[in-house]
C-alpha cells in the first residue's frame, strides 16, 4: 500500500511517501480503504519526538489519528459495518496512523459516516468531537451555562462551541479577529479576539472555562472562574494548576476512545448538531508541508484533512 511514514523522529523532512506491506484483518477488526485522513496536533507533536515518552511507536510509523473511508473486509463476529459501508475511524499514537491507502482498526474505533457527509468532512469528525464533547462533560455544561471556551477558532474549539450551543450553555470563545463571524456561526454567543482584547478585562465570571491553549492564558483564566468553578484543560502548553489559590477545580480533559462516545459524536454529526470544520485539503504528498503548517500556528477553523486516496476530488460516500 502507498502510506506516508517516517523511520525516524525529526523536523517534517522525514516524512516519506512510499509502499508498505498491506495491513492483515485481524480478529475483531475492520479493514478499510482509507480516502482522507486529517493532521491534528498531536501528530506532528509525536513526528517530532515530544511525545516519546508517553507514547512508544515502532517505525516505520504512519502518522493520523483521523480518517474516513470505505470497509474492504470484516472479520468474523463484527456486525455494526459492513464491505461497501462508508465509514468514519480513529487510530492510536502507538499504531498505524489514519494516512496510508489500507489500515485495520478494532470495530470500537469504527463508525458508519453520517449521512451526506464527505470523506473529508468524515476524517475532521472524530477526534475533535470526542475531544470536545468530553471536555463539556467533565465541565458538567448544560442548559444556562455561562462557558468560556478558550480557541473557537480551532478544530477542537469548533466543535466545542457548536456542542455547547445545543447544550444551551452561555457561550464565549476567545479567537483571532479573523475568525469572528466563524465562530459566532458554529455557536458562540459573544467573542473576545485575543489580538485586540483582553479576554479577563470582564467583570463577567464563567462557571466553566475550556482552555485549549494553556500556559498565559490558562493562569489568567482563573481570574474569570466563579468561586467553585471549573477550569477543563487539555495538554498544550505547560500549565500551573492555581486551583487551590482560587477556590476553583482544575480538571485535565480524561480523552479516551471508547465506542459509545463515539456513538454520541456520530450521532450529533447525524442530527445536524456537529459539522466537522476543515480548513484545508491538501493532497498526501504534501503531508510535510501539513505538519508544518500545523506546527506553525498557520492552520485556522478546522482540520487539514489529506487527500490519502489520491483524487482531486472526494468521490462522495454511496
Ligand atoms: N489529550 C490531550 O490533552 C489533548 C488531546 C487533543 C488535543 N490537545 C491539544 O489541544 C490543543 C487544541 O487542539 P486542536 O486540535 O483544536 O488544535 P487546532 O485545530 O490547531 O486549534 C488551535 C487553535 O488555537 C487558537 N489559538 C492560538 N492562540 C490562541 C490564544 N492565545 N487564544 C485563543 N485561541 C488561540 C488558534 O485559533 P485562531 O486561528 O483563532 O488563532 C488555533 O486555531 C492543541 O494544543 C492540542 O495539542 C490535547
Amino acid at each position: 500500500m502507498k502510506a506516508a511514514f517516517y523511520e525516524d523522529f525529526g523536523e517534517p523532512d522525514v516524512l516519506r511517501i512510499g509502499e508498505l506491506p498491506d495491513p492483515e484483518l485481524r480478529d475483531g477488526g475492520v479493514l478499510i480503504d482509507v480516502r482522507a485522513a486529517s493532521v491534528i496536533p498531536g501528530d506532528y507533536r509525536l513526528r517530532s519526538g515530544e511525545l516519546k515518552h508517553l507514547f512508544p511507536v515502532t517505525f516505520p510509523k504512519v502518522p493520523g489519528r483521523d480518517g474516513a473511508g470505505v470497509v474492504r473486509a470484516v472479520a468474523n463476529g463484527v456486525t455494526s459495518v459492513k464491505p461497501g459501508d462508508a465509514v468514519c475511524f480513529v487510530s492510536v499514537h502507538t499504531e498505524q496512523g489514519t494516512c496510508a491507502e489500507l489500515i485495520c482498526r478494532p470495530e470500537k474505533d469504527v463508525v458508519p459516516m453520517p449521512p451526506g457527509m464527505s470523506f473529508g468532512e468524515g476524517a475532521a469528525l472524530m477526534h475533535a468531537g470526542v475531544c470536545a464533547w468530553i471536555c463539556l462533560e467533565a465541565g458538567k455544561v448544560g442548559q444556562g451555562t455561562r462557558l468560556l471556551v478558550h480557541g473557537g477558532g480551532g478544530a477542537i474549539g469548533g466543535a466545542a462551541l457548536q456542542i455547547a450551543r445545543h447544550m444551551g450553555a452561555q457561550v464565549t470563545t476567545t479567537c483571532n479577529s479573523r475568525n469572528r463571524d466563524h465562530c459566532q456561526t458554529l455557536g458562540a454567543d459573544h467573542v473576545v479576539a485575543y489580538d485586540v482584547e483582553d479576554f479577563a478585562a470582564t467583570d463577567e465570571r464563567y462557571d466553566v472555562v475550556i482552555d485549549l491553549i494553556g500556559g498565559d492564558v490558562h493562569r489568567r483564566s482563573y481570574e474569570v472562574l466563579k468561586p467553585g468553578g471549573k477550569l477543563v484543560y487539555l495538554l498544550a502548553k505547560h500549565i500551573e494548576d492555581l486551583s487551590a489559590q482560587y477556590g476553583v477545580e482544575t480538571i485535565l480533559g480524561p480523552i479516551r476512545e471508547e465506542r459509545e462516545i463515539h456513538d454520541i459524536v456520530v450521532k450529533m454529526a447525524v442530527d445536524g448538531v456537529l459539522r466537522p470544520q476543515i480548513s484545508e485539503i491538501m493532497p498526501i504528498g504534501k503531508i510535510g508541508e501539513a505538519h508544518h503548517k500545523l506546527a506553525t500556528g498557520q492552520v485556522s477553523r478546522g482540520r487539514i484533512v489529506i487527500d490519502v486516496a489520491g483524487a482531486d476530488r472526494f468521490p462522495e460516500p454511496a
